[in-house]
C-alpha cells in the first residue's frame, strides 16, 4: 500500500478515522501513510476546551464553541463507541450526562493507548486543497504555526473532518450597532458567571439556546428571555424565564418584539446556529449543505459524489455523534482500502436524493432519531465495526426527550439508561444538575 491519506481535523470525526485505520492495522492489514492536520495544539475538536475567542494565537479563527460547565445534552448511551465502552474506559458505570472534561477523557482514551497520535501534526492548519486531475491526486498546503512555515504535500485521498459548529451564523437586527451592552454569538460564550444578575435575551430555539439559557439560569442570571423566529421551545421553564415572539429591533438597551412587547436587556446572545464553512476548499470540492440529516452531494453521507477520492465525516445534523462518526470512518476506510466499491455516479446522486426525500417525510424528532440510527446501522453492516443494538440507543434518546418534557432543568438527574453496547445500567449523578456547580472530572467520577 503506497497510498497517502490526508485527514483534516483531529476532533471526534478525525480521531474515528485514525482509530478505523489503527484497527485495520492491528488485524494485519496494510494501511496507507496517514497525515492528520490539526490546527489546535491538542486533539478532541470541540471537546478540547479553548478559553480563547475570536482569533487564536496563530491568527486563525478560534475553533472552540464549547463553554465552561457544559454537560452532554443527550444521554451518553446514544454516543458510546461500540469498540470501547464507557465501562471499559472508566472501569465502572458512570452517570448518563457527563461534563465536557469527562467526555474528552473518553474520546481520547482508545487512541491514547496506541502510537497513532504520532500521525497528527498539531498547530498545523490546512490552508488550501486542490485536485490535480492529470495525476489523480490532491495537493494540500498547510502552515505550521510553531515554525511559521508553509508546506505542500501530495495525497491520494483527502478526508475532511473539520466540523461544522465553529463558523457562527450571525443575523443582523435593527439597532444592533447602537445596543449599549454585549452582543455575542454562542460560539464566543465561555462562562455563564459573566451574566450573574443580568437580564439576557437569547435568539434561537435550538440546543444552544436551551443550554446556554439553562447555564445562565443555573449560575444566577436575573432573567432569560428567548425570542423565537419560528416556534417557541415550549418547555416548562422556571419563573424568571419567558419565551417571546421574534425580535424586531433594539434601541439602547430596550428590545422590541413582534407582539408589541418591549423589555430592557443587558446582553444579547445569538444562539442562531452555524455555517458549514470550508475556506481551504475550492468550489469543485466544497460541500454546500444545510444542517440536515441527509447532507447534499454526499453518497452514504460521506463520499463527495463529484470526486470520490474526497470524503467528509460528521457533516450531518447530529442526534447520533461518536458512534455514527465511527460508522462513517470505518466505511470510508474500507473504500480507501478497496474493500468497498462505489456504484456509478448516477446511483450515488440518486442515493442522496432518496435520503433527502425520506428525511423530508419524517414527521417528528423521534422519526429523525430512528432515521439516523438506521443510517448508522446501514454503514456498520458494510464493515467490521462491532455492530451494536441501535434500537437500544434510539430508546435512550426517546427516554431523554420524555425526561426533558417532564422537567427541562431536571432531565440530567435521571439514571437507569441501558448501554447499547454492554447492557450496563447508568447510576444517577450524586448531586442534582441544578445544584452541581463543579463540573470537574474528579467530582463527576467520585
Ligand atoms: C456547544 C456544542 C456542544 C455540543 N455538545 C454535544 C454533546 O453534548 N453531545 C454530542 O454528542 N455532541 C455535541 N456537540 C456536537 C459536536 O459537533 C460533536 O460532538 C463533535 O465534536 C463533532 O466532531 P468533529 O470531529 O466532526 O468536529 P469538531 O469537534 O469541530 O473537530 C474538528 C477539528 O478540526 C480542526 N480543524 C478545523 N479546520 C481545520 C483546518 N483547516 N486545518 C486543520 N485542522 C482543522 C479543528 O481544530 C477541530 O479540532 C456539540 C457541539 C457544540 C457546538
Ligand atoms: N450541552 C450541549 O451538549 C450542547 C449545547 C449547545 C449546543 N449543542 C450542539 O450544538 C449544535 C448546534 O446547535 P445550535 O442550537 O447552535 O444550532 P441549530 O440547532 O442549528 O439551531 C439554530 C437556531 O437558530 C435559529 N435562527 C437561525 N437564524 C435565525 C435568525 N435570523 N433569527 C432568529 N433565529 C434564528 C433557528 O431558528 P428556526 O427554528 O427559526 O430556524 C434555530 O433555532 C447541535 O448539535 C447541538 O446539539 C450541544
Amino acid at each position: 500500500m503506497n497510498k497517502r491519506v490526508c485527514i483534516i481535523g483531529a476532533g471526534p470525526s478525525g480521531l474515528a478515522q485514525l482509530r478505523a485505520f489503527q484497527q485495520a492495522e492491528k488485524k494485519g492489514k496494510q494501511i496507507p501513510e496517514i497525515v492528520c492536520y490539526e490546527k489546535q495544539d491538542n486533539w478532541g475538536g470541540l471537546w478540547n476546551y479553548n478559553w480563547r475567542t475570536g482569533i487564536d494565537d496563530a491568527g486563525n479563527p478560534c475553533h472552540g464553541s464549547m463553554y465552561r460547565y457544559l454537560w452532554s445534552n443527550g444521554p451518553k448511551e446514544g454516543l458510546e463507541f461500540s469498540d470501547y465502552t464507557f465501562k471499559e474506559h472508566f472501569g465502572k458505570e458512570i452517570p448518563s450526562y457527563p461534563p465536557r472534561e469527562v467526555l474528552f477523557d473518553y474520546i481520547e482514551g482508545r487512541l491514547a493507548k496506541t502510537n497513532f497520535r504520532n500521525k497528527i501534526r498539531f498547530n498545523t492548519i490546512v490552508r488550501d486543497v486542490k485536485y490535480i486531475a492529470e495525476k489523480k491526486k490532491f495537493s494540500v498546503i498547510s502552515r505550521d504555526a510553531e515554525s511559521d512555515t508553509e508546506k505542500t504535500e501530495i495525497f491520494d485521498n483527502v478526508i475532511v473532518a473539520s466540523g461544522h459548529f465553529s463558523t457562527p451564523n450571525t443575523p443582523y437586527y435593527e439597532g444592533f450597532e447602537k445596543f449599549n451592552g454585549r452582543i455575542l454569538h454562542a460560539h464566543d460564550f465561555r462562562d455563564a458567571r459573566e451574566f450573574v444578575n443580568k437580564n439576557i435575551l437569547i435568539l434561537g430555539t435550538s440546543y444552544s439556546a436551551e443550554d446556554i439559557g439553562s447555564q445562565c439560569w443555573k449560575y444566577g442570571c436575573k432573567s432569560v428571555t428567548v425570542a423565537h423566529r419560528t416556534a417557541p421551545m415550549g418547555f416548562n421553564w422556571p419563573d424568571n424565564w419567558r419565551e417571546v415572539p421574534a425580535l424586531v429591533k433594539v434601541e439602547d438597551k430596550t428590545a422590541y418584539f413582534k407582539d408589541g412587547l418591549s423589555i430592557k436587556v443587558d446582553a444579547i446572545i445569538l444562539c442562531t446556529g452555524y455555517k458549514h464553512h470550508f475556506p481551504f476548499l475550492p468550489d469543485d470540492l466544497r460541500l454546500k449543505t444545510a444542517n440536515r440529516l441527509a447532507a447534499s452531494d454526499l453518497y452514504k453521507g460521506v463520499v463527495w459524489n463529484r470526486n470520490t477520492q474526497l470524503f467528509y465525516l460528521g457533516m450531518q445534523d447530529q442526534w447520533y455523534t461518536f458512534n455514527m462518526f465511527d460508522a462513517q470512518a470505518w466505511y470510508v476506510r474500507d473504500i480507501i482500502l478497496g474493500d468497498i466499491s462505489l456504484p456509478a455516479k448516477v446511483e450515488m446522486e440518486q442515493d442522496v436524493l432518496d435520503r433527502q426525500a425520506a428525511e423530508d417525510a419524517l414527521e417528528d424528532d423521534y422519526a429523525c432519531i430512528a432515521c439516523q440510527g438506521a443510517y448508522t446501522a446501514e454503514l456498520i453492516k458494510a464493515t467490521d465495526y462491532p455492530s451494536f443494538d441501535v434500537e437500544a440507543a434510539n430508546q435512550a434518546f426517546y427516554r431523554w426527550k420524555k425526561h426533558k418534557k417532564k422537567g427541562i432543568m431536571t432531565f440530567r438527574d435521571h439514571g437507569g439508561f441501558v448501554s447499547p453496547m454492554d447492557k450496563s445500567i447508568s447510576p444517577s449523578h450524586h448531586k442534582i444538575w441544578s445544584e452541581e456547580l463543579d463540573d470537574s472530572k474528579e467530582t463527576y467520577l467520585k
